[in-house]
């Protein structure tokens, strides 16, 4: 086989990309992202697969999360800082919980392309093309709004930069503090409906305490005071993807300039089309959707495709069945990974496979059925002997009402008040809290059973 180019894709079927209408225009963005700086490098990416490699073996565990789609408009300091802020203490309790370092990788800085199920919609009898997220068209419906609009790539890439460049400011800069961090999360214990969380929450800052005392705290320990956070998005506009892409001249290799990890979507997962084709050539950890339409045979050509060196941290599988599915569809794919030897990396989606529409007409998603498909995962993974290696949520800092449920209950009433996401509902800053002192107890009762076998 002839060697990789970043243009191979354009020779394999596409699905779910937009039809420009002005080569032209196409042309002049893709040459001028062409000559902008990536926004990530590959020692970071390398790093960040070493890290995902952990989480397959057990030995860290990852939280990816953050916006189904970042929008322009609402694009702000405030809202960066409050979902950086609110994965900064779920992975403070995962922590806890998982007695393994917690990867904390943002669906920030790029995740702006949507797949959508239908390639239009209609509102009153009138149809016009979907929206496909805020890089390509706009989500006003109306004619003009849905055209795609190849300069929307250098909006998203400026303010994926500004995301990006704040990040990192968070991440270095003393809003990390870990006693920081765990203030915020007793501030929310203190509340009456959610004080059954408040065991776990002050074991944890007896543990800070203990840390003060014995001289670890954000003066003397780096590590007390700085995270690392890494940023993904789902690899769907390739001319974006290609147009960022850069040689490494460390390694000789590819590196996708626009984030440190991307994935396959569910739709985009063809083995013989343009996504794989792209993906298969960077450097990054790739993620790959698996819902109830993945084939055991397709896993294995996917996993071959994208992971020829069977590289641990370079392939992680991000299930999304739906509550009360992984058990039926797991346990095969499971098999299918043993079958091959291949070195992947487990992580539960458990937001696409339950969207529903509420009684009010709204794209929901029930607080408990999110729970109930972690937890089928983390038993799917109990029973098959492999690794639960991590969740990936669609959250947001803000205090939106688009799930329903959690202790601060969330009513199908109550959806119309705060609902502003551009695409699929998210949990906000409480549902995402509580979901993450859910997750930890699994993961504890999971180590308390290792340690029981280890001991016996
Ligand atoms: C997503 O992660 O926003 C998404 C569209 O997921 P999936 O491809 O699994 O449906
Ligand atoms: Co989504």
């Amino acid at each position: 086989m002839s060697e990789w180019q970043k243009s191979d894709w354009r020779s394999k079927p596409r699905v779910q990309m937009p039809d420009y209408t002005d080569p032209a225009a196409l042309n002049a963005v893709e040459a001028q992202l062409s000559k902008y700086p990536p926004l990530v490098f590959a020692g970071e990416a390398r790093r960040l697969k070493q890290h995902l490699g952990a989480a397959g073996r057990g030995e860290a565990f990852l939280l990816q999360g953050g916006d189904c789609a970042e929008s322009f408009d609402q694009f702000s300091a405030d809202a960066i800082r409050d979902t950086f802020k609110v994965m900064l203490q779920m992975a403070m309790v995962l922590t806890y919980g998982a007695k393994v370092p917690v990867v904390k990788v943002g669906r920030m800085a790029g995740q702006f392309a949507k797949p959508r199920s239908a390639p239009t919609e209609i509102i009153d009898g009138v149809e016009l093309p979907s929206y496909r997220g805020d890089i390509i068209n706009e989500l006003a419906f109306t004619p003009g709004a849905r055209i795609p609009d190849p300069s929307k790539m250098l909006q998203a890439y400026t303010q994926a930069a500004a995301t990006l460049n704040l990040l990192r400011a968070f991440s270095t800069g003393g809003f990390a503090d870990m006693s920081r961090v765990h203030s915020w999360t007793l501030g929310f214990t203190d509340e009456q409906e959610v004080q059954k969380y408040s065991e776990i929450a002050t074991r944890i800052q007896d543990t800070i305490d203990f840390m003060a005392a014995a001289g670890i705290n954000a003066d003397t320990t780096h590590e007390f005071s700085t995270v690392e956070f890494y940023t993904s998005h789902e690899s769907l506009l390739l001319e974006y993807e290609e147009a960022l892409t850069r040689l490494d001249s460390t390694s000789g290799k590819w590196l996708a300039g626009s984030g440190h990890m991307i994935w396959i979507g569910d739709r985009t997962r063809q083995p013989d089309g343009a996504h794989v084709e792209f993906c298969r050539g960077v450097l990054n950890p790739i993620g790959l959707k698996c819902g109830p339409s993945t084939t055991a045979e397709d896993l294995k050509v996917l996993m071959a495709r994208l992971n020829p060196e069977n590289e641990e941290g370079k392939l992680t599988l991000i299930a999304r069945f739906g509550a009360g599915k992984a058990g039926e569809h797991l346990p095969r794919l499971i098999k299918a990974v043993k079958e091959e030897g291949a070195k992947v990396t487990w992580v539960c989606d458990p937001m696409h496979g339950n969207t529903i529409k509420s009684s009010t007409g709204y794209k929901t998603r029930p607080f408990d059925s999110v729970l109930r498909e972690v937890r089928d995962f983390f038993g799917v993974h109990k029973a098959e002997g492999t690794v639960p290696g991590g969740v990936h949520f669609e959250m947001t800092g803000q205090d939106v009402t688009e799930c329903t449920g959690g202790v601060r209950a969330v009513t199908e009433e109550d959806l119309s008040d705060r609902y502003h996401t551009a695409c699929d509902p998210r949990l906000n800053a409480s549902q995402s809290l509580e979901l993450a002192f859910l997750v930890a107890e699994e993961l504890s009762a999971l180590r308390a059973a290792q340690s029981a076998r280890q001991a016996g």
